[in-house]
């Protein structure tokens, strides 16, 4: 089966660096660098002046490594940065003026009207030093000024000097460096909410006020279990409309290690989406990924168990990530002829009356557009039907009939749509349900949700049995990071993350084929946009 999807229409295209594409988008593709291996590694040299057209330090121009002491300055990382872009006719962004981390003691501990003047001294020689530069062209003059709730931080800038210390840093980088444009930066405010929203105010009032702020930076530190911003291209536009520029400037994708294929699928997925809604977005002016190699990540030492965030591995090969940002920057359209292996037999287990978990060995794809999950279908002669589909090698069957043999087969499928070849056949068949002839069974409906939770109402209860039941359980899992926030109709008790509803007095009786309901609701991590995905019922 041949579908159409994005991969660059030449081979010759195909095998253009990032840089090239990005900039045929007028937008730049860049990397944060660290100075040890960008002066000891080769490998490492040659894929950072090769692939990208900007580059962000990614300690060497904090104020810990610029002024250790009061006044004593020292460029020597920062300028090995600024010397390498001019070589490879890259820009610079300037990372960080005014942060709560990597500043030195003696800077937290002045006293107000000291600690104003250090940070106006502290930004007219670090940018004064590369005003006339031509590769230095931006800096985050503020970091992290946020909590995650959208009040303001309480770190030692804000309890020392209030919040106007944020004005006076504009201030004094517009005035060291009159062309430099002048970002404010923050974590968590790559979806639509508390946070971002603050960002959003604090922006358009500065800018009222005539405080020179130019633009956003959306660090974009992401994991593949906490979900998709996908309100994130809506963000950047709303933001746009203020007037300011907007880039992405820490890309990272993490996974709970140990890496699979599926897992690096999903963070392809997740590496196209924001390539995308920059490319979407006429002022985006590009994408910052903070490192490439897997060799030098913050993430391992930062996020315990997590890892393999960016877009090489740690030799230096290409992950499926470079590929969908590859391709995405190409943007051409053309086909993806290639369909995935075939997946393994699948095994079957905890079979109910009414539920059975499926489990098989992963497929890959090599045709360029990736895996994108699998389907899995019942055996019935020339009318199989489709019980289900997963983004993992692994599915819970719900809705099954008691009592009843199932011949079950696996296809993988591909972010073009090919389908793979169809698995060997796994048999199993359903336990006798409550009453013998059948059992209850449960089917949840999502009827509200937003950005950090959802309302599922009805999840119907029907005895499918032929004699009557006087109780019932049915039993869900909450994906990582979801909370029971509320249930109703219903007797609830909670293990680890599962949920176990009972019955309420009124509404356990059940004759055969009637139905009963009950609703619950789930709060979950901003911008997570999974539901609860399959029931049991008994
Ligand atoms: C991180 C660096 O990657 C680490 O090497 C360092 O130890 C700590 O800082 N937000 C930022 C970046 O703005 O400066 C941080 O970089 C990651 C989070």
């Amino acid at each position: 089966m041949l579908a159409a999807f994005l991969l660059p229409a030449t081979a010759a295209e195909a095998s253009g660096p990032l840089r090239t594409h990005a900039q045929a988008r007028s937008k730049f593709i860049g990397a944060a660098l660290a100075t040890s291996p960008l002066s000891n590694e080769t490998a490492y040299r040659n894929i950072a002046a090769t692939e990208f057209n900007q580059i962000t330090a990614e300690n060497a121009m904090k104020w810990d490594a610029t002024e250790p002491n009061p006044g004593q300055f020292n460029f020597s990382g920062a300028d090995a940065i600024v010397n390498f872009a001019n070589q490879n006719n890259q820009q610079v962004h300037g990372h960080t003026l005014v942060w709560h981390s990597q500043t030195p003691g003696w800077v937290q501990s002045l006293g107000a009207s000291a600690m104003r003047t250090a940070m106006q001294n502290h930004i007219s020689q670090v940018v004064g030093r590369y005003a006339s530069n031509a590769a230095v062209v931006s800096w985050d003059v503020v970091n992290e000024v946020f909590e995650d709730n959208g009040n303001m931080r309480t770190s030692f800038w804000y309890n020392t000097l209030g919040q106007s210390y944020i004005a006076d840093a504009f201030r004094a980088a517009r005035a060291a460096d009159p062309d430099a444009r002048l970002c404010i930066n923050d974590y968590n405010v790559e979806g639509i909410n508390a946070k971002s929203t603050a960002m959003y105010n604090l922006v358009s009032s500065l800018r009222q006020q005539g405080v020179p702020v130019d633009c956003v930076g959306f660090q974009g530190h992401l994991a593949i279990q906490f979900g998709f911003p996908n309100d994130l291209q809506q963000n950047l536009q709303r933001f746009a409309a203020l007037g300011v520029q907007v880039r992405i400037t820490e890309l990272d994708v993490r996974m709970q290690m140990p890496r699979d294929s599926t897992k690096d699928a999903t963070q392809a997925t997740y590496y196209r989406n924001v390539v995308n809604a920059c490319l979407a977005v006429s002022a985006c002016a590009g994408v910052t990924i903070w490192g490439f190699t897997d060799k030098y990540s913050w993430v391992p030492d930062t996020f315990p168990g997590q890892g393999a965030a960016l877009i090489y591995n740690e030799s230096y090969q290409q992950k499926p990530s470079y590929t969908a940002v590859h391709d995405a920057l190409a943007g051409g359209t053309t086909t993806d002829p290639t369909p995935p292996t075939t997946p393994g037999t699948p095994s079957s287990s905890n079979v109910t009356s009414n539920s059975a978990t499926l489990t098989w060995t992963a497929s890959t794809d090599s045709g360029g557009s990736g895996l994108a999950g699998y389907n899995v279908y019942r055996e019935q002669g020339t009318t199989d039907t489709q019980l289900g589909q997963s983004t993992t090698n692994s599915i819970t069957l719900t809705g099954l009939t008691p009592s009843t043999q199932y011949q079950v087969y696996v296809r993988a499928r591909d972010g073009a749509g090919n389908l793979s070849g169809n698995s060997a056949l796994a048999t199993f068949t359903t336990t006798a349900g409550p009453g013998g002839g059948g059992g209850c069974t449960a089917v949840g409906t999502v009827q509200t949700q937003w950005n950090n939770g959802y309302v599922v109402q009805p999840v119907t209860v029907t005895n499918g049995g032929t004699s009557a039941i006087t109780g019932w359980t049915v039993t869900f899992t909450l994906p990582a990071g979801h909370t029971l926030s509320g249930s109703w109709n219903a007797a609830v008790t909670i293990s680890g993350q599962t949920v176990t509803a009972r019955n309420a007095g009124h509404n356990g009786n059940l004759a055969p084929s009637a139905s009963t309901s009950f609703g619950y609701q789930v709060s979950r991590p901003n911008g997570n946009t999974q539901t609860v995905s399959g029931y049991t019922c008994a």
